[in-house]
């Protein structure tokens, strides 16, 4: 069962991260498994988020969108929640899951007070990225196994995915169009599987903003 915090000192606070401009630290002990926050924003559909960041710089990869599914990306830049400065961590402490469509920001291991809350954005590749899309994508989270990208590993090109921040600049369409294939391959590979697993790791996704 998922364990609730019960004590009322705040669990968390956003201040300068040494990763990226703010990020998540923990103020005091958050267990393994605790639900630290929801990801928070305005639900659109991929189209608008794509017209709404759709000025933005290629090379800019600050985003805080979320992808949720094919249909829908959550932009907490609108009305959104401490969850958007989470930054992404190639040796994460949180990762995100997706309940009926919410995404949820979990403990995958007790985080000491003062640690910087991370997860791995696992942002999803496509086969028409530019070729210094690493570059773009450059990780900073300095954890000894970095693997140098925010994006998932090369080998998952495609692959339907439980998580990955989707950056925002014009790759909604293009991303969609992936996931809705990889989502019917997940759902015919997957009948007997969880409604989540069925859906394929589909989950975070900053969409380029
Ligand atoms: C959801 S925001 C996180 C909050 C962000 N630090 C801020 O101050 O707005 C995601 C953006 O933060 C930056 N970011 C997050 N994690 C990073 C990392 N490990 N390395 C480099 N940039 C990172 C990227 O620009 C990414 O698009
Ligand atoms: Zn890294």
């Amino acid at each position: 069962m998922k364990k609730k915090s019960t004590s009322r000192a705040p669990m968390i606070e956003v201040r300068h991260s040494p990763i990226h401009g703010y990020g998540v630290f923990a103020l005091r002990r958050i267990r393994k498994g605790t639900t630290v926050m929801e990801y928070l924003g305005e639900r659109v559909s991929h189209a608008r988020a794509d017209a709404r960041y759709e000025h933005k710089d290629p090379d800019d990869n600050h985003t805080f969108l979320f992808t949720v599914d094919a249909r829908t990306v959550i932009d907490g830049g609108v009305n959104g929640n401490e969850a958007r400065f989470i930054n992404h961590g190639c040796d994460p402490n949180c990762e995100s899951t997706s309940l009926k469509r919410r995404i949820f920001i979990e403990a995958i291991r007790t985080i000491e007070p003062g640690e910087e809350l991370a997860y791995d954005y696992q942002i999803q590749r496509d086969a028409d990225d530019a070729p210094n899309v690493d570059e773009v994508f450059a990780c900073r989270c300095k954890a000894a196994n970095c693997r140098g990208t925010m994006l998932a590993p090369a080998e998952e090109v495609l692959k339907p995915r439980r998580r990955a921040v989707k950056p925002a600049t014009g790759r909604s369409k293009v991303k969609a169009k992936a996931k809705a294939k990889a989502k019917a391959k997940a759902k015919a590979k997957a009948k007997s599987k969880s409604p989540a697993k069925a859906r394929g790791r589909g989950a975070p996704s900053l969409s380029d903003s």
